[in-house]
């Protein structure tokens, strides 16, 4: 955890919002993909609700799943929207500050 965490110190302060193309600074950040890291994080904090078979979706409309990387595509700028702007997601909290980072850099670099 602590290579993430000096990576992040070379980030800078950019944190503009999602877009199709990859900001400059994912050239220097590892590999953060859905399978080593965006599975396990939507398993842990989204799917309780998000899932398309979840037994209690909590309220969570049935068109917004996360069960493929074809559904985070399609969801990646409003995932983006509640998880870093709104902070509406998950609706308890518990995203820990290295996760952040980490959802931060593969939401923008490497989806
Ligand atoms: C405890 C259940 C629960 C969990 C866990 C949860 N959500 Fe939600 N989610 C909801 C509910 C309920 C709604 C609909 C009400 C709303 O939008 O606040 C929703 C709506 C959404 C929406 C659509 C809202 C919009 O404004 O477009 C997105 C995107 C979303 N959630 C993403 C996530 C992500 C990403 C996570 C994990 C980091 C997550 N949710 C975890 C219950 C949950």
């Amino acid at each position: 955890m602590i290579f993430f965490l000096l990576a992040c110190a070379d980030k800078g302060t950019d944190s503009a919002a999602a877009t199709a193309t990859a900001p400059d600074w994912c050239a220097d950040e590892a590999e953060i993909t859905y399978e080593n890291f965006g599975e396990g994080f939507l398993l842990t904090h989204c799917q309780g609700c998000h899932a398309a078979d979840t037994p209690n979706r909590f309220g969570a409309p049935e068109t917004v799943a996360f069960d493929t990387p074809a559904d985070v595509e399609l969801w990646r700028e409003a995932i983006y929207r509640v998880v870093f702007s709104d902070l509406s997601m998950p609706p308890a909290g518990g995203i820990t500050d290295d996760e952040l980072f980490l959802a931060d850099v593969w939401l923008q670099c490497d989806l």
